[in-house]
């Protein structure tokens, strides 16, 4: 029987761990799971409905029935429909960590994480994935960088997409995020004990995925 690996790249908002995730896992031709994107369709959800992403009461009605499909091209399904776009608006960006905060939105998405990591080796980013989705994943990496250096990335990510943002406004929803997601509760965004951390402040995306594979290699033996 072949053995699933489970990479897990974790950090804050914008540090760039999906564009580097996504390589690694072509890479190694491992399926890349972007577990935010999950948390931004039920984000999207509870706004289409009509409700408020603040209130846990009203946002846990969407999950009945829910089904969220992150497909090979990097389109997400919400539901059957087409989010891949919206959910990188603002009005998501802005109200996610909200919902990413209430504990039934994140057991719920926590049980679909775990079930695809079960099923064939992966990559998948996030925040709580290396300290709480898959705390047995053979290698894990911290990816962090400056908030300036983040703002920059998503700013140029959204001007690069259409989507029209301010500097001030990428600073700010950066802060906030940062802010919300390692003050919470439940599951918050933390360094696992065994994780690698990576400052990406002053490397290239080309670095970064290298570094990770030689650390992929030398933790389990798998070369790209
Ligand atoms: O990585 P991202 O910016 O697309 O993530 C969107 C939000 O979802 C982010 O504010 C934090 C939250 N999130 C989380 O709490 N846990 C995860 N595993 C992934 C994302």
């Amino acid at each position: 029987m072949s053995v699933n690996y489970k990479i897990a790249i974790d950090g804050p908002a914008a540090a760039g761990k999906s564009t580097v995730a996504k390589r690694v896992a072509k890479a190694l031709n491992y399926t890349y799971i972007d577990t935010g994107a999950m948390y931004r369709a039920v984000t999207y959800a509870v706004i289409k409905a009509g409700l408020d992403p603040q209130n846990e009461e009203q946002s846990i009605t969407v999950l009945p029935g829910m089904s969220i499909d992150l497909l090979e091209d990097d389109t997400v399904l919400c539901n059957g429909e087409d989010v891949t776009a919206v959910i990188r608006t603002p009005l998501v960006s802005g109200n996610v960590s909200y919902i990413a905060a209430m504990k039934p939105i994140r057991l719920a998405l926590v049980d679909m994480q775990r079930e695809l990591a079960n099923k064939r080796s992966v990559v998948m980013d996030g925040r709580d994935i290396g300290t709480y989705v898959l705390p047995n994943a053979e290698v894990k990496i911290f990816q962090i960088a400056s908030v300036e250096c983040r703002a920059k990335r998503r700013y140029d990510e959204n001007v690069l997409k259409g989507i029209p943002t301010s500097m001030e406004d990428v600073i700010e929803d950066v802060k906030k995020r940062d802010y919300i997601d390692s003050h919470r509760d439940f599951a918050p965004l933390r360094q696992a004990d065994d994780a690698i951390p990576l400052d990406t402040s002053d490397m290239t995306i080309e670095e970064v995925v290298d570094a990770i594979l030689k650390i992929v290699e030398e933790k389990t033996g798998v070369k790209a």
